[in-house]
Formats: structure tokens, sequence, C-alpha cells
């Protein structure tokens, strides 16, 4: 299969005549497993407004904890180098994450200068707390698709999971109102947490059933060292899809593109489409084609990375974007990560593999 390739000008050159423009090295690129880049997930910032406790319980992000300074952030035009160069290498979809990204001022600044692109679809993955206020002036942006996270729909079980003071009504607006702003389709994540929310799976289902919404649910997962993970609070996806087909009965439908996170289902009776994502019970790193970007200019290969490569000390330093093309070459060339699939070949056995065996 060819690839289109974006042509890609080192930035300090373009403004000259095109015979002077220093041409970078571009091209599909492939890691030690054969998969290439297609997807490109950038955290613009470290900062969040809710402590939800999978991902930044309170007692370690308190009120000191350090976050990271402005200085330290890729300021937007470094974020379109490194967006540029991976279009370049293939990728096709473009992801914006936090924290909370909607925190970052002038957000819908950076989303029109990543829509100049072209070719990449622009999705972003907020908590929904600013999106009522947002949707319209993000989609006029450039952005594609939106996608929210909503772990229940009661306010004490909401409020269990995120430690945080936001009415669920606010999320369902922020849906609302990016649905009739265009950024379509609105996918809602909801991490089920067996012992908080098992029981907001149903009520989730049936709520979005037939408003155009794509609920998915998402074994919650071991990432980073802070959240207390344990095996006996994941809910396997078999349980959640099997707890909604006695109510509302569903089948599977074929994945959208090689690699989708989530399997799709849709209701029987045409009421719409349903994901679970089961990164614990059933690891998808075989087709996995995501790079991450962190918010101080670290790519990570993996999301249970322990270490990330340095782009903004190149970029910083002078590198020409071919410099910086050929080193995000070398790195995707030798990743062979697979963190989710050694974790699953361990479940059976007993123990959780340790980080000094996958190179912590
Ligand atoms: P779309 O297909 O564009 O909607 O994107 P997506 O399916 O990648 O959706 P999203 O980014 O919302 O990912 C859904 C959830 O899946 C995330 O919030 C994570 O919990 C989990 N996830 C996403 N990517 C990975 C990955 O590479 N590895 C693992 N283990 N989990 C992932
Ligand atoms: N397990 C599963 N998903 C998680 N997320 C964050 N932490 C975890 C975790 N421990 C995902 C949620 C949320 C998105 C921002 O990150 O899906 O919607
Ligand atoms: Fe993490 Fe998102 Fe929750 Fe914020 S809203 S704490 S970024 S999962
Ligand atoms: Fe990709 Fe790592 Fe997740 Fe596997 S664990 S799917 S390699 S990010």
């Amino acid at each position: 299969m060819t690839e289109r390739v974006i042509p890609l000008l080192d930035h300090r050159t373009r403004s000259r005549a095109p015979a002077a423009a220093e041409e970078a090295p571009s091209g599909r690129l492939s890691d030690t497993r054969n998969r290439s880049v297609r997807d490109l997930r950038i955290s613009i910032t470290d900062r969040c407004n809710f402590r939800c406790t999978y991902c930044m319980p309170r007692t370690v992000f308190g009120r000191d904890y350090p976050f990271l300074a402005r200085s330290d952030l890729l300021d937007f035009e470094e974020i379109l180098r490194i967006a540029r160069v991976f279009a370049a290498h293939g990728v096709r979809k473009i992801r914006l994450t936090g924290g909370e990204p909607l925190l970052r001022r002038d957000i819908e600044r950076l989303i029109s200068m990543l829509a100049g692109i072209g070719g990449v679809e622009l999705a972003l993955t907020t908590n929904g707390s600013l999106l009522a206020k947002k949707a319209r002036a993000l989609r006029d942006a450039g952005l594609d698709r939106i996608t929210v996270s909503l772990d229940s729909l009661d306010d004490d079980v909401f409020r269990a999971m995120n430690d945080a003071d936001y009415p669920v009504a606010h999320v369902l607006e922020g849906i609302e109102a990016a649905q009739a702003a265009g950024l379509v389709p609105v996918k809602v994540n909801a991490v089920i947490k067996r012992s908080v929310n098992r029981d907001a799976i149903v009520p989730i289902a049936r709520h979005f059933r037939g408003t155009g919404a794509i609920p998915r649910f998402i074994e919650y997962m071991d990432v980073g060292s802070t959240n207390g993970w344990r095996m006996d609070e994941v809910v396997p996806s078999a349980e959640v899809l099997a707890l909604i087909d006695a109510e509302l009965p569903i089948e599977p439908v074929g994945s959208d593109y090689p690699g989708e996170v989530a399997q799709r289902w849709r209701y029987r009776d045409g009421g719409g489409e349903l994901g679970v994502v089961s990164s614990v019970t059933r690891a998808f790193c075989a087709t996995c084609t995501r790079a991450r970007l962190s918010t101080d200019g670290k790519l990570y290969t993996c999301l249970f990375a322990s270490e990330g490569h340095d782009l903004r000390a190149l970029i910083r330093g002078g590198a020409s974007d071919a410099t910086l093309s050929a080193e995000i070459a070398g790195i995707w060339r030798s990743r062979g990560d697979h963190y989710s699939e050694i974790r699953s070949a361990q479940a059976g056995t007993g123990g959780r593999v340790e980080m000094s065996y996958i190179g912590g």
C-alpha cells in the first residue's frame, strides 16, 4: 500500500525560495513489531480541575504538587513543528489530551494551527466541565471530534470518581453543545471501578441510546504508579457487555480501522453504538500505532513507558526539521513496546509484571 506523504520543509527556510528549502526525510515508519505510527496524542497541560482517583488522586496531586512551569511547556509553534514531522511520517489522527486540555489558554489558536496541516483528523479528550462554553469555538477553529469522560450519571458517584465538585448536568450540557456544534460523533468515556461505579454501566448505556453519542466502557488500568490499582477493581469488558445485553440486546460491529482501541457493539433494534476498551483482559498492543507527546515535549512510545525522548531539548537546541524528523524516525524504528500483552500473559500466573522486568 502506498502512503500519501505530506511534504515537509524546514520551518526556518519555509519563507525562502523553494529551491533553498531543506527537504526532511519522511515516509512510513515501522517499529520492531511492524507497527506504523498513525496516531499522535499530545498532552497540552499537566493540570486538571478534576482529581479522578484512577488518574490524579488528590493525596498525590495535592495543593503542593509541582506542576510544570509555563516555560517548561511546549509552545504552540513547537507543538506544530513536531506534529508536522509526525504527519510527514504517516500520522493521520492527532488527539489533544492532558490533564484537562481546555484549561490551556488560547487552545483555539493551537487547533487552528494544527488544522492547517491538512489530511489529519483532529480530536480532543476532555472532562467536559468547560465544554458547554467552548464547543462552538473549538469547532470553528477546526476541531473534528471530541471525547468526553463521564463515569456516572449520579452526582454522588461522579464525585466519588473524580473527587471534584461538578454536577453531572454540566457535562451533559457540554456533550449536547458539542453535538450541536458538529463535533460528532461524540464519544463518552466511562472508566469502571467495580466498587464505585459498576452500577453506572446500564444507566449510561440507556441514557445515550438513540442520541448519536457513543459510550465506551473502559477497563480500569494500572497506568502510572500512584492510583493503587488492583485487579479485583477491574470490571472485564465481557461482564460489561453481559450486563448491557441482558437489558438492551446488542451485537458486535466490525472495527472502523485496524488498531482501533475500542471494540464496537450496537443495539439490535438500531438504537446506536457503544464500545468497550479492554486493555487489561484483551490487550491490543499488536496493532498499537500510537505515539504520545508529553506537555514538556518528551516522546513516549507506550502509555506505560517509564522514559521519554526529549524532543524539546532538541528543538530548543536549534535542531532543524530534518534532524527532528530523523530523530523521531530512529525512536520509532527501535520501538518494541507491548506492555499490556506482557501484563495479560502474567495475569493467569498470579503476579503483575514488575517494572524492573519491562525496563523501569
Ligand atoms: P477514537 O477511535 O478516535 O475515538 O480514539 P480512541 O479509541 O483512541 O479513544 P480514546 O483516545 O478516547 O481512548 C480511550 C481510552 O482507551 C483511553 O482513555 C485510555 O483509557 C485507553 N487507551 C487509549 N489508547 C491506549 C493505548 O495505547 N494503550 C492502552 N493500554 N490504553 C489505551
Ligand atoms: N484506567 C483507564 N483509563 C484511564 N484514563 C485515565 N486514567 C485511566 C486509568 N487508570 C482515561 C479515561 C479518561 C481519559 C482522559 O483517560 O478514559 O477518559
Ligand atoms: Fe485525569 Fe481526565 Fe480525570 Fe483529569 S478528568 S483527573 S485528566 S482522567
Ligand atoms: Fe500501545 Fe503500550 Fe498500550 Fe500496548 S500498552 S496498546 S504498546 S500504549
